[in-house]
């Protein structure tokens, strides 16, 4: 019998594996059908990087509107909606992802099954959006930036993370391992200029952009897999890329300034 063996594939994020095509790629829909189970058990370390960088900033949520785009077993919105947010969502396509995200009964009435390229709200209907590791995925990025521009009220705030368009183009990948074979999901490679432009051509502005690269804090991650040889050089590039937008106000035609938080 094919069992399941899913635990994280460090090694093809790590080890910097140089096909562009992977062999053994898989469609998103069976990636996580497969990576559900034990997604929230995978040590990973450009998660954990991008909770150290995000965290801070998802301090003072409490009265704002939030859709966790893509929330999978809801890593976000589980934190959203403790600091008291007035309407928190998460949407994912995978019911196998929400169905882990269910087991949480903090946001078990927080979730919607739904395509990010078609979303079920109300035009203007959130101050906040997060979108977190799933990028790659969308094969029309400007159809699912134009339905966060409808979805989000003048001014909101998107941020947005991903595995860094330099890592990916140095062979990274994010993935797991399925009966001891390393699987990679299907992603488009894109680069940074391309994700900008498809916000920036679609009512949003870019406010910042972050290479964050892994540090000492991850180190515990590779040691604990086995793989501290390479975690040197995995610190080498930068890891995750996030960046903040805000939904431009266009009948005011400029944009607020001051702090998200
Ligand atoms: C790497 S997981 C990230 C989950 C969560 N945001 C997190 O950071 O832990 C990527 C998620 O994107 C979801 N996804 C991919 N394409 C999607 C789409 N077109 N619409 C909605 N969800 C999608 C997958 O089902 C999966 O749950």
């Amino acid at each position: 019998m094919n069992r399941a063996v899913v635990e994280p594939d460090l090694r093809a994020i790590l080890e910097q594996e140089h096909s562009p095509v992977a062999p053994d790629e898989i469609s998103v829909a069976e990636g996580y059908e497969r990576w559900a189970p034990l997604y929230d058990d995978d040590p990973n370390p450009l998660l954990a990087r991008e909770e150290r960088y995000l965290e801070p900033l998802l301090q003072t949520l409490r009265g704002r509107s939030l859709l966790d785009l893509a929330c999978g077993t809801g890593r976000w919105l589980e934190r959203s909606v403790a600091q008291g947010t007035t309407l928190a969502v998460g949407i994912d396509s995978s019911v196998a992802m929400l169905r882990i995200a269910h087991q949480k009964s903090v946001i078990r009435t927080h979730l919607a099954g739904a395509n990010s390229e078609n979303l079920p709200f109300s035009d203007a209907t959130f101050d906040l959006a997060i979108c977190s590791f799933a990028l790659g995925h969308f094969p029309d990025l400007g159809l699912v930036v134009r339905e966060l521009a409808r979805v989000t009220k003048p001014e909101a705030d998107v941020f947005v993370s991903d595995l860094h368009p330099e890592a990916y183009m140095r062979g990274w990948r994010v993935g797991f391992r399925y009966a001891d074979a390393p699987m990679h999901i299907k992603t488009q490679a894109r680069t940074t200029e391309e994700i900008i432009e498809a916000f920036c051509s679609n009512a949003f502005e870019c406010q910042t952009q972050e290479a964050l690269r892994l540090g000492e804090p991850e180190r515990h991650i590779f040691d604990r897999a086995g793989k501290t040889n390479y975690f040197s050089e995995a610190c080498s590039l930068p890891a995750v890329l996030v960046c903040r937008f805000r939904r431009a106000d266009l009948k005011r035609g400029h944009e607020r300034s001051g702090e998200w938080s």
